[in-house]
């Protein structure tokens, strides 16, 4: 008799098999129970017959308690009507813990509340859905590492505690280091500069942290953040390469992931709009478009050239395309110190924000980055920073600078878009946020 997980019982057709999981959902009815089993990697119903099991076999299935741990023994039977394609007619159960009736799995088939269903996250991802949204996620994190790897950047790991402020000091989380006052690091991307001089086409992929004080469906405080940082690139070439990625991942989800996408409930035909190459339109552009969408009474205030996007002006631009929309050249005075200057208009910064479609908002930022020393120094001086702690950054500029430039993409975004998810929270295993940090 050989093993099987729930996914891949179809090769196993006409044979029996032994599962090891957990009793998920039982229906009775009278002498034919039918339990549904999990393993991780699927559900399975199976079928037990009265008439057909030896009697311990249909005592212990009977009355079983949902998240029982259970060996189970069966044959494989191919039926249409199955979720799976598949059922399992039960030969024999070894149930190695049963849950106590008086102590119940709390997370019941019926609907909880959000914080319940928060304060018991650990339970919470044994769900079907919950369990769907996770493999979307591993396979949106392998796909953006094959995309790396195999087009020749190699992956340099920044460090998580810094001495300073990579994306403004307001959302900084400090740490006591011994004497010294340290922080956790916002972005790799201050540290994948100094890798990227050295080997020319880098990438870092890792946590990251926002002091976000703000709850929203698009914060954390923790984050994973894949950076790639080039040598000698221009913000074309950003926007180029950021099309590029976003479009594999997307495919690679759509090739491997349909049976998750269906237990999520995600509507695939947006997403196969996605294909390059994505609308490019600049930051006049943005505002002029939402100044006639607040003409048009689509918006309530009007924007005012010159302002950072907020929340829902993001999400009425990107529900204009029906794929990401790359929003480019930005004022200087709402991004981050270290963005270079267009040389054309010196008041915008050689950047750009992708937008994803179906009001997502933000996935990407990224930007060319400052090569001038004395334009470095001085803009580090205008935000306050302390000059001894980017002196290293400074170097950079100093032996053979460089026209470069990079981006961050936010997995749990992009997870949360391709999901077609409402909030963050769901999109990785222990969300961080705003007065959450148990379990
Ligand atoms: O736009 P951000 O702040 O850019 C940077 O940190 C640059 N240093 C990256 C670079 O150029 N190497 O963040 C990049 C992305 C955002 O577009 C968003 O997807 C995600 O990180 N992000 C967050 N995701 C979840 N929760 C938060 N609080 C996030 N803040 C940013
Ligand atoms: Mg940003």
């Amino acid at each position: 008799m050989s093993q099987s997980t729930i996914s891949e019982v179809g090769k196993h057709e006409g044979q029996t098999v032994t599962i090891k999981g957990w009793l998920y959902n039982l229906r009775e009815s009278g002498k034919l129970l039918f339990p549904i089993f999990r393993d991780g990697t699927g559900t399975i119903q199976g079928v037990v017959p009265k008439s057909a099991v030896a009697p311990e076999v249909f005592e212990a299935v009977k009355g079983l308690t949902q998240e029982s741990s259970v060996i189970v023994e069966g044959k494989v039977r191919a039926d249409k009507r199955a979720p799976g394609g598949y059922e399992l007619d039960v030969s024999n159960v070894e149930v190695l813990q049963r849950v106590s009736e008086a102590d119940p799995f709390p997370i019941s088939l019926k609907e909880h509340g959000v914080d319940f269903l928060m304060e018991h996250r650990h339970l919470w991802l044994r769900t079907p859905r919950q369990a769907a949204i996770l493999r979307v996620r591993a396979e949106i994190i392998k796909a953006v590492r094959n995309y790396f790897d195999d087009n020749g950047f190699t992956l340099t790991d920044p460090p998580i505690l810094t001495p300073a402020a990579c994306e403004g000091t307001s959302t900084l989380f400090p740490v006591d280091y011994f004497e010294e006052q340290a922080y956790l690091t916002q972005s790799g991307q201050l540290y994948i500069e100094a890798t990227a001089m050295a080997l020319g086409k880098v990438y870092s992929f890792g946590p990251t942290f926002r002091a976000e004080k703000s709850k929203t469906r698009r914060h954390l405080t923790e984050f994973w953040m894949v950076e790639p940082e080039l040598a000698y690139a221009t913000l074309d070439d950003l926007m180029d390469l950021g099309e590029n990625l976003i479009a594999f991942v997307v495919t690679r989800c759509l090739e491997n992931r349909r049976a998750d996408f269906a237990t999520i409930g995600r509507d695939l035909t947006q997403l196969e709009k996605v294909k390059t190459r994505f609308p490019r339109i600049s930051y006049d552009e943005a505002v002029q478009r939402l100044q006639d969408g607040h003409a048009k009474g689509a918006i309530e205030t009007k924007f005012e050239w010159g302002g950072d996007f907020g929340s829902p002006d993001e999400t009425y631009l990107s529900s204009q395309f029906d794929r990401p929309v790359m929003v480019h050249r930005y004022p200087a005075q709402v991004k981050a110190f270290y963005m270079e200057p267009d040389p054309q208009r010196p008041e915008l910064a050689l950047c750009v924000d992708v937008l994803a479609p179906e009001g997502y908002g933000e996935i990407i930022g990224g930007s060319q980055r400052m090569a001038s020393y004395d334009l470095l120094v001085q803009r580090i001086h205008e935000h306050n920073l302390p000059e001894e702690a980017f002196k290293w950054y400074l170097d950079l500029r100093k032996y053979g600078s460089v026209p470069h430039g990079g981006f961050g993409m936010g997995i749990e975004r992009v997870v949360a878009w391709i999901c077609g998810l409402e909030h963050v929270r769901e999109t990785i295993p222990f969300p961080r946020m705003l007065h959450r940090l148990y379990p």
